[in-house]
């Protein structure tokens, strides 16, 4: 990308656009029984045969629990004003639900007083999955309603211990994969098959993210709190009636079932009748907790979706352009997807929470060829600038991801990162994309010096 490129694309964010990456916890950190760490339900699933698909786990990933100091480093010399993170609860409360095991929460002092004095504003995510596994265990995870409340009680310590540094704190990423991967299908931790156990666990996740909203203001006031949810678009695979009638209703239990509860307080009607015996059971005031104010929503794009009378969930069309998770790329449905919620919903600020591409990178003369990842995220980034000009309130975007990482069922074999890491040497080498991303990072910094950093850090 030209300089006039890389500024005509940054011409098309408004000023304060927060700039990002993303990361999580049990995806990068490793170290898991370190400094006091108990198990997740990661850790667990990781045990099982045949559920990753190289065998792997995460208890080395990118060690970035030792080397947090020189990726800090990195995204400086990048550029990169804002980090999106992920706080691993059974680092700082290994059994879920009392106390502090102070030599895990000293990790994230470390982090985050280290992204500021680099200039990076942090932002933290309470929940990226790694549930304590005592809690699993225990009481049934997110299928027992006292894991909301363990979280909320997690979520108020967390806020009331980092809020004088991090102002902006999403509660839950992706309940709907929590829920759908984790208790219907099974295919991500804790591996459960029910899709009764799901709705359950779907409304729990939701009632703990209003719960925790409450928490982490009244433990701070001046806290920013959202949520971050994976929304794609689900679209009839064809048009016949049966294929229409279920992409409506797996379109419901993505999008529509979330952003009802969250934004309209209530569950869709119609779901709600689809799922019969299978719907949550709820108690009065749940629709009320749920729908506490958002300062903003995260959301998590990658892909359309689409379903048929026979095949659910199906991540391309016939011969689409696909990504190595045989994911389609489809900007547009970005853009589609973006102006469908502003339609229908009072919506808060939007981010782009999480954006990005798996492809088998390429070494030549010794640097990173990811050519489709940076067409990848250039390409989403004009769908969300052609929203933005359409009227929707859009202020900011994290690429996942930082590094490449622990991709849960994929095990390592899946890359997200614009940083490659050689998982020999853990060695980071910035890709041809992270360059991209600085270029463009340096030519907002100089239309929009007030956005560079908050610490007003000279890029490079
Ligand atoms: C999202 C997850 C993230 C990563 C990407 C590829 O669903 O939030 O952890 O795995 O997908």
């Amino acid at each position: 990308m030209s300089d006039s490129e890389a500024e005509a694309l940054a011409r098309r964010f408004p000023a304060g656009f927060v700039w990002g990456v993303s990361t999580s916890a049990y995806q990068i950190e490793g170290a898991v029984a370190i400094d006091g760490r108990g198990p997740s339900i990661w850790d667990d699933f990781c045990r099982r045969q045949g559920v990753i698909a190289d065998g792997s786990s995460g208890e080395t990933a990118c060690d970035h629990y030792h080397l947090f100091e020189s990726d800090l480093d990195l995204m400086q010399a990048l550029g990169i004003p804002a980090y999106r993170f992920s706080i691993a609860w059974p680092r700082v409360r290994p059994d879920g639900r009392k106390g502090i095991n102070e030599p895990g929460l000293a990790f994230y002092d470390r982090l985050v007083d280290g992204l500021l004095t680099r200039g990076i504003q942090p932002l933290a995510t309470l929940y990226h999955w790694d549930l304590p596994a005592p809690l699993q265990n225990e009481s049934g995870g997110w299928a027992d309603r006292g894991t909301a409340d363990a979280f909320a009680d997690y979520a108020g310590v967390m806020a009331a211990r980092l809020g004088d540094r991090v102002k902006t704190f999403t509660t839950q990423n992706e309940p709907w994969v929590t829920a759908t991967l984790g208790h219907e299908a099974g295919i991500f931790a804790p591996g459960i098959r029910s899709r009764a156990t799901a709705m359950q666990v779907s409304h729990h996740c939701l009632l703990s993210h209003g719960l925790a909203a409450q928490a982490v203001r009244a433990a701070r006031a001046d806290a920013s709190v959202g949520i971050a949810l994976n929304l794609s678009p689900v679209s009839p695979a064809s048009d016949t009636p049966e294929d229409i009638a279920q992409a409506r209703i797996d379109d419901g239990l993505l999008v529509r079932w979330y952003l009802d509860a969250l934004l309209l307080g209530s569950y869709p009607a119609d779901v709600l009748a689809h799922l019969g015996p299978d719907a949550p059971r709820t108690s009065p005031d749940d629709a009320r907790l749920i729908a506490q104010p958002l300062d903003f929503l995260g959301i998590n794009f990658y892909n359309p979706m689409f379903s048929s009378a026979t095949r659910r969930w199906i991540p391309a069309r016939p011969g689409a352009p696909v990504t190595a998770m045989g994911w389609e790329v489809s900007p547009r449905d970005l853009t589609r997807l973006l102006l469908r919620l502003h339609h229908d919903y009072r919506l808060p600020p939007l981010h782009i929470a999480e954006n990005g591409a798996a492809y088998d990178d390429r070494l030549l003369d010794g640097e990173v060829q990811d050519e489709p990842r940076r067409v990848y995220l250039e390409s989403h980034l004009h769908a969300v600038a052609d929203a933005i000009a359409q009227g929707v309130d859009l202020r900011g975007y994290f690429v996942w991801s930082l590094l490449d990482n622990f991709e849960w069922s994929h095990g390592y074999a899946k890359r997200f990162g614009i940083v490659r890491v050689d998982y020999d040497t853990l060695e980071r080498r910035p890709k041809r994309s992270a360059r991209w991303y600085s270029r463009l990072l340096h030519a907002v910094a100089s239309l929009d010096p007030a956005a560079a950093n908050v610490a007003g850090k000279p890029h490079r």
